[in-house]
């Protein structure tokens, strides 16, 4: 693509929320650099702010408001020096707010939703001139489409996002309104920027989408493929070392994507499966469309195609109606299973949503004590899990550096970080590091001399 601005604007992305706005993130920062924007990592005395938020729970909507507050200030300095920074909100907020962002911050500009990120060039062009933009279309085209090819600093380890929205309408989440109804790309599409991002040095691709094991998209042979086969089309990707997926629901884990588990080389022994509670009462007020017996049936035939699979998951706690009985069921649940590492959050009541008018609240001091029993189980098992390790020589990619100098950082294909002395020229490789200690949240390990280099990223 054409350069065509000849000053350099500095562009400041700030991101909350799931992969999938880490991911459009980095899309936006493509899609303006033509018009000249660079990213920078700090507000102060940028010529466009972006916020790119998150409104699943009450906590994370809040913060943009406070984040917004800071920025007035800086706003009126750049004026006051001659210059201009346009302030926008993007994401799940921007989605469920619309209109209000502006009353509520009238220094906002701009204001867009998640399927509007191909039209920035134009909004941009429009706030510039004072205009104040509120677009929150789902309808029209399709940004994947229009948004450019290349990916600028994806990194060795990049996302992808395969598929979008999600129709299973859980009781409590936004998602569904947030994000649209489901959609899922072409294969081909994904196949070339798969091969685009490894070119640009990718050795790790996580494919992403709100319920990403519902993908069904169009293959080149015009057939629909599932996930499994997507996946399968994946690992033939020369200089593609690894592969994950995520988030899935336990109800669209088919036959041909379990299989998959055991079959893909690259494929990673760890997978994020939520789960939410462990009462079946529960996962029927949440509209979660599986029982607690299909989990256990599921991660019972993943384990068999992949020994070794390492699982993940989220909770919520004090769901309207949730009694002691319906929590133990979870504390229950989460013994059977045994995880790695999970996500567990206290119910929160989101506007929209058929949860927020739900009568028989638990109370906010119960919820606090479930939490805390389910985080104290949650955590002994990810300690147990990490000390396990200890001993074992993982492939780490590394691709962080550490607080200490010489430290590099990366994951494990359990998904855990390592903390390993190296030498720089190791950053950016997948290297065989032997596990000398294992933490509540990460490990430590030394490089295994001799053999430690996969490939150099370009
Ligand atoms: N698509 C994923 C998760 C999306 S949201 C799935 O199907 O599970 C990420 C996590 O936030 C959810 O798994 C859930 O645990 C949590 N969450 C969503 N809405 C919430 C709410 N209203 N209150 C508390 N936690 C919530
Ligand atoms: Fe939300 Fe449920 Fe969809 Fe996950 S599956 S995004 S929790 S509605
Ligand atoms: Fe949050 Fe939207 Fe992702 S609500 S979790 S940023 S889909």
């Amino acid at each position: 693509m054409q350069e065509r601005a000849p000053n350099t604007k500095k562009l400041y992305i700030k991101t909350w929320g799931c992969q999938m706005n880490s991911y459009d993130s980095g899309r936006m920062a493509d899609i303006l650099r033509p018009l000249g924007y660079r990213a920078v990592d700090a507000p102060e005395g940028a010529d466009m702010v972006i916020l790119n938020t998150c409104h699943i729970r009450e906590k994370a909507t809040d913060k943009v408001f406070s984040d917004l507050g800071r920025l007035r200030p800086l706003k009126e300095q750049k004026e006051a020096e001659g210059g201009k920074m346009l302030v926008a909100v993007a994401g799940c907020v921007a989605q469920a707010e619309g209109d209000f962002i502006l009353e509520r911050a009238p220094y906002v500009d701009m204001v867009f939703g998640p399927q509007t990120y191909h039209e920035l060039p134009e909004m941009v062009l429009k706030a510039n001139g004072n205009e104040r933009i509120v677009n929150t279309d789902f309808d029209g085209d399709n940004k994947f489409d229009k948004l450019p090819e290349e990916h600028l600093n994806s990194g060795v380890s990049a996302f992808l996002s395969i598929q979008e929205g999600c129709d299973k309408f859980c009781t409590y989440c936004v998602v569904p309104y947030t994000r649209g109804a489901e959609y899922s790309r072409d294969v081909r599409a994904i196949i070339d920027e798969a091969r685009r991002l490894v070119d640009a040095g990718a050795l790790e691709i996580t494919v992403l989408g709100q319920n990403v094991n519902a993908f069904h998209g169009v293959g080149p042979d015009g057939s629909i493929w599932g996930l499994g086969q997507l996946l399968r089309a994946l690992n033939e990707i020369d200089g593609l070392e690894r592969l994950r997926y995520t988030t899935s629901h336990p109800g669209d884990m088919d036959d041909d994507l379990i299989a998959a588990h055991g079959e893909l080389d690259k494929l990673q022994p760890f997978l994020h499966l939520p789960v939410q509670s462990g009462s079946n009462k529960i996962l029927k007020a949440m509209n979660r469309k599986h029982t607690r017996d299909l989990y256990f049936d599921v991660i019972e035939r993943l384990r068999k195609a992949r020994p070794d699979l390492a699982f993940s998951s989220d909770f919520i706690v004090g769901f309207p109606g949730e009694t002691e009985e319906d929590f133990e069921d979870t504390m229950d649940l989460v013994r059977r299973v045994g995880f790695a590492s999970c996500y567990s959050f206290k119910f929160s009541a989101r506007p929209g949503t058929p949860a927020a008018n739900m009568q028989n609240l638990v109370h906010e001091s119960i919820a606090t004590e479930r939490l805390a029993r389910l985080q104290g189980l949650l955590n002994e098992q990810q300690i147990a899990f990490n000390k396990k390790c200890v001993g074992l020589t993982l492939p780490v990619l590394l691709d962080r550096k550490g607080k200490k100098p010489g430290q590099l950082v990366g994951r494990s294909p359990f998904n855990q970080s390592v903390f390993v002395e190296a030498p720089d020229r190791l950053m950016n490789t997948i290297a065989q590091i032997q596990i000398s200690e294992g933490f509540e949240n990460s490990l430590t390990g030394s490089v295994v001399t001799g053999e430690t280099e996969s490939r150099a990223a370009s």
